[in-house]
């Protein structure tokens, strides 16, 4: 009896994650869209269209998850909705930035926003990969070769657009910006990577 209730436990966490990561990518990909107009700079914008291209992947992974997992990818839960919202409204931050007719600020605002999107596409990510370790058969086939396919492009949305922020705030205030940041030159995947190019930047300026 135990067991079965962990089960259904375990069932219904794995539908609520894969959901809530569709609804994360298909917000990312509005996030991208908008926030390609607040791009000013011409290597943002670049590595923003390849970002963008790679979320349009990543939905159809999702929605290919859930497939081979059984799960109705229309199903509505009260998780879904409130990543849908947040994603709606980092779309309107960066409408209304937009508006406020300051283009480099309107690009600020847009780095903010994408980070904040991609911090929960990370997360949903790094747990599919956890979830693929504990899991058996087909569902863990289907998990790991979804989370190879998309882990490392989800390190690089994250983790770029981080440094992306942190130096476009630094060249606002005045001060030597190095730009692309350090992340991108560095190629970071990882945390650790990340605190390492950061560390690095002097030396780049
Ligand atoms: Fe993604
Ligand atoms: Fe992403």
């Amino acid at each position: 009896m135990a067991n079965v209730a962990v089960r259904d436990k375990k069932a219904v966490g794995v539908k609520e994650l894969l959901l809530q990561a569709l609804e994360t990518e298909s917000g990312g990909i509005e996030v991208y869209r908008t926030a390609l107009k607040c791009a000013v700079h011409e290597d943002l914008r670049k590595e923003w269209e390849e970002y963008l291209e790679q979320t349009e992947n990543h939905q159809q992974i999702v929605l290919n998850l859930c497939e081979q997992l059984g799960l109705d990818a229309e199903e509505e839960t009260p998780g879904r909705r409130v990543v849908r919202h947040l994603g709606e409204s980092l779309v309107k931050a960066m409408e209304m930035a937009l508006e406020a007719g300051d283009p480099n600020g309107a690009q600020l605002v847009a780095t903010e926003c994408v980070v904040l999107a991609e911090t929960k596409d990370h997360q949903n990510w790094e747990l599919i990969g956890e979830l693929a370790k504990k899991s058996t058969g087909n569902e863990k086939k289907a998990l790991r070769e979804a989370h190879e396919e998309v882990e490392d492009e989800e390190d690089e949305h994250y983790y770029h657009t981080k440094g992306w922020s942190r130096e476009l705030w630094i060249e606002t205030l005045g001060m030597p910006a190095v730009l692309p940041p350090p992340e991108e030159e560095k190629d970071v995947k990882t945390a650790i990577g990340a605190a390492r190019a950061k560390n690095a930047r002097k030396k780049m300026l």
